[in-house]
């Protein structure tokens, strides 16, 4: 499956993506993606690989000028609600403030809400992370809750856990035609 927007290409991973891939993945830029990380361009080289046979839901984010992945978007049917979404979104650093995030994940909301089920799309974001809470407002997502101490992703320098404060957005699909027919 190919995604086209104005600017952007979004399509499965290839095995040759491996190099853009560890540009953005060498030191993931916020801790809900901590284990995501890669260490290696031949780690990188397997996860590319691996990702490949996932055509459907996860999707690399390409400059379509350059053929360049800035990174990367995607998300699967909630296992007991395979109706829901919760997306993950994630540029490299030189890729962001230009609006392609906003770019990619419309179009990935609209494929999804129109051609992989979806009812309900709703996204996890750390409060501290700004863009990710900004990039969910422009989706026209509501803001649903705020869960204190919610996860740990990474340890404090003692060893304890970090744990995070966690913002939940959504938007449904009777929302997002709403709005988006209106445009
Ligand atoms: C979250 C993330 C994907 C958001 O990316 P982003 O580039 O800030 O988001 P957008 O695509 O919405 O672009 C932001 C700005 O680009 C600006 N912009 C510049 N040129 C533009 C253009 N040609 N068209 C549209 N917008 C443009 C916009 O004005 C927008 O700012 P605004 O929202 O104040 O109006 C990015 O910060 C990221 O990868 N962070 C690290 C990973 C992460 O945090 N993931 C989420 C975990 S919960």
């Amino acid at each position: 499956m190919t995604i086209e927007t104005e600017r952007l290409i979004l399509r499965p991973f290839r095995a040759g993506d491996a190099e853009d891939m560890l540009a953005y993945l060498k030191k993931p830029a916020v801790n809900c993606f901590a284990d995501m990380a890669l260490h290696s361009l031949e780690e990188a080289q397997k996860e590319a690989i691996k990702r490949s046979s996932d055509t459907e839901y996860y999707f690399a984010v390409v400059l379509k000028d350059s053929g360049k992945v800035i990174g990367e978007i995607f998300a699967h049917p909630d296992e007991y609600s395979p109706d829901s979404f919760s997306p993950c979104w994630m540029l490299c650093e030189s890729c962001q403030g230009k609006g392609y995030a906003f770019e990619a994940a419309f179009a990935f909301f609209d494929y999804l809400f129109n051609e992989k089920g979806a009812r309900r799309i709703y996204a996890y974001t750390e409060d501290c992370n700004k863009p990710s809470q900004r990039l969910c407002e422009k989706l026209g997502m509501r803001k649903e809750g705020e869960f204190i101490e919610y996860i740990s992703f990474v340890k404090n320098p003692d060893g304890t856990d970090r744990y995070e404060n966690t913002y939940q957005y959504a938007v449904l699909k009777r929302e997002w035609l709403g709005k988006t027919q209106k445009q």
